[in-house]
């Protein structure tokens, strides 16, 4: 047995390992059931009893080569693999991000961003109102009197204190009148409420309200004004009607309809301000006119967004919503 040899070789080994798995190696080729230290330690007994003590000595003494050269070797290794794993897990901060997952604004927001970015353009103030609301402003002075039947349509939900949830952005007219006072050009979209709720109605949704008062506005200037809307917000030539209708707040009134694939379809209401409405705020309705309109946000977004069911858009399925 050539222990100076088994020494060399022993070293050269550990020299030449560089990893956990090539030390794991020598473990086995040295120590394993035919290793070499094993295989020394083996023929200690077939030694002649006087030598044993002398070769058990010198295998200790590789044993415990074996030890410190392990021991030196793996606390290289461990640090050595430590930062390569560390280098590899580092993050790059600066490389684009998965677009497929960037959050979006709801076709709601989009749509009323789109409305208002359109009439803002053209000069109309961006208003705001409460959507807890007195009666007067939600009912009287839009000339809807406490026994006129238009209150029964609107589904009102009350509150104790003897204020409502709005059931229209109209009540935001006489709120701008007072504030603003007159000529002015206002546009405001909002959340209104009624007590209504099946397959193509739901208690809460949102409407954007139009008004411009001015002297001598007339029919013709509302027409052109809408038709010019529509036109952009569809961006193509659309056939749209004007259909007499009734509010008590605009007189005369109308439905517009713009003709769809499936034929025509009603989009909003709209009118010549009633002199009531102006007198009751104290405007000289012999001096100013105005024209007033109003539209369902949901509708506009549903038919902008080819969504079909108007539930889609209070249900937070992100593929459904993030259409277009
Ligand atoms: N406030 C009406 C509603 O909720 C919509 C409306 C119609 C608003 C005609 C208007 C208008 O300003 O002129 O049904």
């Amino acid at each position: 047995m050539d222990l100076a040899k088994l020494k060399a070789g022993l070293k050269k080994d550990f020299i030449s390992s560089s990893s956990s798995e090539d030390l794991q190696k020598l473990k086995v080729k040295y120590f394993g059931k035919k290793g070499k230290i094993t295989n020394l330690s083996k023929q200690l007994g077939k030694l002649d009893i006087k030598q044993r003590p002398k070769a058990g000595k010198k295998i200790n003494e590789l044993k415990l080569l074996f030890e410190v050269l392990n021991k030196s070797a793996s606390q290289k290794i461990e640090k050595k693999e430590l930062e390569t794993a560390i280098s590899k897990e580092q993050i790059d901060v600066s490389l684009p991000v998965d677009s497929d997952y960037i959050g979006g604004l709801h076709p709601i927001t989009r749509t009323i961003e789109k409305i208002c970015s359109y009439f803002s353009a053209k000069g109309y103030l961006i208003e705001d109102g409460p959507e807890i609301e007195s009666e007067y402003y939600n009912f009287d002075a839009l000339n809807i009197p406490q026994d006129h039947p238009a209150r029964d349509m609107h589904d009102t939900f009350y509150l104790d204190s003897g204020k409502l949830l709005r059931t229209h952005t109209s009540p935001v007219q006489i709120h701008a009148i007072e504030k603003h006072k007159v000529p002015l050009k206002i546009l405001c979209p909002g959340k209104v409420y009624r007590s209504d709720s099946d397959p193509t109605h739901t208690p809460m949704f949102h409407q954007v309200e139009g008004l411009l008062i001015d002297e001598s506005v007339n029919f013709g200037n509302l027409k052109k004004e809408l038709i010019d809307f529509l036109n952009y917000f569809f961006d193509k030539n659309l056939q749209v009607r004007f259909r007499p209708s009734y509010f008590p707040f605009t007189e005369p009134s109308a439905e517009v309809d713009i003709m769809d694939k499936k034929g025509w379809l009603e989009i909003m209401g709209c009118g010549m301000v009633h002199p009531n409405v102006l007198e009751m705020s104290g405007i000289d309705s012999k001096k100013y006119s105005g024209f007033a309109f109003g539209l369902g946000i949901e509708r506009m977004a549903k038919l902008d967004f080819s969504i079909n069911d108007m539930r889609v858009l209070f249900e937070n399925d992100l593929k459904a919503i993030s259409g277009k």
